[in-house]
């Protein structure tokens, strides 16, 4: 409706002004607005559409807009070009069990994509730096909290660099976004009673832990890993819910870690890879590390994964035609906006999310 009147200042009014109306003009006779006694959570996300005007999904809505933001600046600033990968593609980045297969012209099996990041390493060749913010697909069997089947995942790739690089980009890039959400979302994120001091606090250095020790104070507690497994969400949650600030555990197991990743010349039943743990209990938002640049050393450890090196041929070409050390991560958009809004849902963090059970709206 359009309404005239006289705004006057109220402190009792939530958003501090209220209007004597004098005349009001109706713009749209609606139904009954369905959302008013069932508020749960599986009702408000079948009427998500509607849902997406409460105050909540506004604040949070408000918050992602400038995360993405934020993200694309601080690679701007940086001198990264920002690139572009498809969604089609026909061999797995991350594992085959979570690959989405569908059927593309003439009957074609292709699989939708896990990560851009084979396209970043084919491209860093010609810019050197470069990121993409795009749609990721995963067929997450298990049903939790922070997995989605389609998720935003920035991805950034850059010649040169080794894990420590990456480790100082990625702690910079998180702390870069926390600031500017303080800066200019203030408001939404008293709304969503987030603590400000919890993410005021955030600042470089963050804390680095090998996996060795994150093993161990995890079986500290109600756990028993044995050293070589991969932590599940429930491990995590334990570990960052000991730290303040966001904490790196490098140097992953070999088979906890997909084929690509390098592994530790020095300590070679390690890969030079690092995970990026939220604190207060949300776990990892990036994974990343340094990728093997040898055409041999690639073949020989796609081999001792039990995969075959014809479905990677271009991949490997990468490092026939001239090659560089290089590394790269995946940070998940979803994730980190759910931490920084302190959401317990990563639903609650993509307008309209797609988990296992759910493709609607
Ligand atoms: O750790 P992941 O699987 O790493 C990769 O995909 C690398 N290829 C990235 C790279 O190095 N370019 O995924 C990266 C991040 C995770 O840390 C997590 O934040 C997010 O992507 N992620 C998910 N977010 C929501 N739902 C899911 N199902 C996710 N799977 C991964
Ligand atoms: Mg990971």
């Amino acid at each position: 409706m359009i309404v005239e009147g006289v705004v006057v200042s109220e402190s009792r009014a939530p958003g501090g002004l209220e209007i004597h109306i004098s005349k009001i003009t109706p713009v749209c006779i609606t139904s009954k607005f369905p959302i008013t006694r069932d508020f749960s959570r599986e009702y408000l996300l079948d009427v998500r559409h509607l849902w997406i005007r409460s105050r909540f999904l506004n604040a949070v809505l408000k918050v992602r807009s400038n995360v993405f933001r934020a993200v694309h600046d601080f690679f701007r600033e940086r001198g990264f070009y920002e690139v572009h990968a498809p969604m089609f593609i026909t061999a797995a980045v991350e594992g085959g069990a979570t690959l989405f297969e569908l059927e593309y012209v003439n009957k074609r099996k292709v699989y939708l994509t896990q990560s851009a990041q084979f396209y970043l390493e084919a491209l860093i060749f010609t810019l050197e730096k470069v990121y993409t913010i795009a749609p990721s697909f995963r067929a997450e069997k298990s049903r939790t909290r922070r997995h989605l089947t389609e998720f935003w995942h920035a991805e950034a790739e850059i010649a040169w660099a080794h894990l420590k690089d990456i480790m100082s980009l990625e702690e910079e890039l998180i702390t870069y976004v926390i600031r500017r959400v303080l800066e200019e979302n203030e408001k939404e994120l008293t709304f969503l009673k987030r603590d400000l001091k919890k993410l005021e606090n955030i600042e470089p250095p963050f804390y680095r832990l090998s996996y060795d020790e994150a093993l161990e104070i995890i079986n500290k507690k109600e756990f028993n890993v044995e050293w070589g497994d991969d932590f599940g969400a429930d491990e995590e949650r334990a570990l960052t819910k000991e730290f303040d600030k966001p904490l790196f555990v490098y140097g992953f197991p070999e088979k906890t870690k997909a084929f690509y990743h390098k592994n530790d010349p020095n300590r070679p039943e390690v890969t030079l890879s690092a995970d990026l743990l939220a604190p207060e209990g949300y776990g990892e938002i990036i994974g990343g590390g340094e990728r093997i640049a040898d055409a041999k050393e690639l073949i020989d450890k796609i081999k001792r994964f039990g995969l075959n090196p014809k479905d990677y041929e271009w991949y490997i070409d990468l490092r026939r035609y001239g090659s560089v050390p290089h590394s790269g991560f995946g940070l998940g958009m979803d994730r980190l906006v759910m931490w920084i809004c302190g959401l317990d849902h990563i639903m609650d963090a993509i307008p309209f999310p797609r988990t296992i059970r759910r493709v609607y709206p």
